[in-house]
């Protein structure tokens, strides 16, 4: 059974291109980001790998640790990180799983028979600090994801765990946000004293309120 939004995320011991971990240490209380990779040595996963490592600050800055899967070894993620690091001009420093017994595979549902038998699909899934699954994104393994989209998705989820706000449609860092429908006008404007623009009484907006 696939996981799904509000579940809780397995915990597990993997083999990593760092070391042995586990899953929940790894994350303390930190969000996450668990993503999968058909195979190594792929281009489409070089550059995947390559943009997530460039992104490493943005992660660090919003509290994420990014832990990456494919169910090949150790030692062909430490040769194949070489590659990504060469051709990237990047330094891959968070951890690849060496799923090599499709354990966490398994866990986290990331082989679809019908798209291949034995590779990982491109699942990935966002993980608060409570280890509920707050998204879920699966991508077939012809198309790179967008790592700047997934660092929008977090500034999405880790505003509206801290302040009761939703993000409209497009949303970047920065622009106006929507009052969630459960608090009442009254309310929203003694909660959010930046302003409230009533458009319909379901439709309302703030400025952002951590900018
Ligand atoms: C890739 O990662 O480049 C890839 C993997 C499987 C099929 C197509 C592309």
């Amino acid at each position: 059974m696939s996981l799904r939004l509000g579940d809780i995320a397995p915990d597990f011991n993997a083999k990593t291109s760092i070391g042995d971990i586990n899953f929940y240490q790894y994350l303390g209380d930190s969000w996450g980001i668990l993503f999968s990779h058909p195979a190594d040595f792929t281009p489409v996963c070089t550059t995947e790998l390559g943009r997530t490592a460039a992104l490493q600050q943005e992660f660090e800055k919003r509290n994420v640790k990014v832990l990456a899967l494919s169910v090949d070894g150790v030692e062909s993620h430490k040769t194949w990180i070489n590659d990504i690091n060469e051709t990237q001009h990047v330094h891959v420093g968070f951890p690849i799983i060496a799923d090599e017994d499709k354990h966490v595979a398994g866990l986290y549902d990331m082989i679809h028979p019908n798209a291949s038998e034995t590779f990982t699909v491109r699942a990935l899934y966002i993980i608060g600090p409570d280890k509920k699954i707050k998204l879920t994104l699966t991508y077939p393994a012809s198309t790179g994801r967008n790592f700047v989209e997934v660092l929008r998705v977090i500034d999405s989820l880790q505003l509206t765990a801290n302040y009761s706000v939703a993000t409209p449609a497009n949303w970047v860092d920065g622009e106006k946000v929507i009052v969630v429908p459960a608090i009442k006008t009254e309310d929203a404007i003694v909660q959010f004293p930046k302003g409230v623009e009533i458009v319909k009484p379901y439709l309302r907006y703030t400025p952002q309120p951590n900018k």
